[in-house]
């Protein structure tokens, strides 16, 4: 049975590395995932995957049904997520192309659907979200890093904004002084959802570019697109090596 999970984001709704077995269309009592669930091996191993925003990358991050993706996850049975997401970088470790593993996040998403302890439960529900993603699975990512020289950063708070626009610098400022190191807008509700429904749930984050006022005086989408692809890679390449190790 399959046990483990990827969503991709920006930059990767489609795994090369991925033998295709089959798909399937979930239903939730939430609603329909961003896309049928791929079946296939990767290196060697059975894995599911979701691309987060759609097949043809069509559904912006608050439109992503959040509830519906993390809800399917669980119904299969599966009991491990490795989230992929492209971020802005904005301390210095955080440069473009580099991959990393957060191990904190603060939530600045407003209007989602964030829980499915929404009031229809018969208990009042609150889980405990004091390390908001799974630790073993962080290490086990780190350390198919390193295998694979792949220079990645441990740990790093990430700030999951509304988007879908890029913020200002002066939100960027704010976010710093909070105390993120990368910021993106789909970690939230997932992270969240994942806890809520016991998923061991960790994140692999790419830095597509510097976030606002860190880097150029705007953000280029051309270059962002560039290093989001060499990113990108470089995740294939952390996939290869870690499924072997935790599949
Ligand atoms: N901000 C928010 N989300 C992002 C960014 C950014 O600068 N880059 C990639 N995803």
């Amino acid at each position: 049975m399959t046990s483990l999970a990827i969503i991709g984001g920006t930059g990767l709704t489609q795994l090369k590395c991925l033998e295709i077995e089959r798909k399937e269309v979930l239903l939730t009592p939430y609603g329909e995932p961003s896309a049928p669930i791929t079946y296939g091996k990767l290196a060697g191993k059975e894995v599911a995957f979701l691309p987060r925003h759609g097949n043809g990358h069509t559904i912006p991050p608050h439109q992503v049904n959040y509830r519906a993706n993390i809800w399917a996850i669980h119904k299969l049975g599966i009991e491990r997520v490795i989230a992929i997401a492209a971020v802005g970088g904005i301390t210095e470790q955080m440069s473009p192309k580099r991959i990393v593993f957060p191990n904190q996040i603060i939530d600045y998403t407003y209007g989602r659907e964030q829980t499915y302890f929404d009031g229809h439960t018969k208990d009042v529900t609150h889980v405990d979200f004091t390390h908001p993603y799974c630790e073993e699975l962080r290490q086990a990512l780190l350390k198919g890093a390193q295998a694979a020289s792949l220079d990645a950063v441990d740990g790093a708070t990430y700030g999951a904004t509304q988007g879908p626009r890029l913020e200002t610098a002066a939100e960027i400022a704010r976010l710093e002084r909070d105390g993120c190191d990368i910021v993106g807008m789909t970690g939230m509700p997932e992270a969240a959802l994942a806890r809520e429904l016991s998923l061991c749930y960790s994140t692999c984050a790419v830095v597509a570019n510097w976030a606002a006022g860190k880097g150029a005086d705007e953000i280029s989408m051309d270059e962002l697109e560039m290093s989001l692809k060499d990113g990108m890679d470089k995740v294939r390449t952390l996939l290869e090596t870690v499924i072997p190790e935790i599949g």
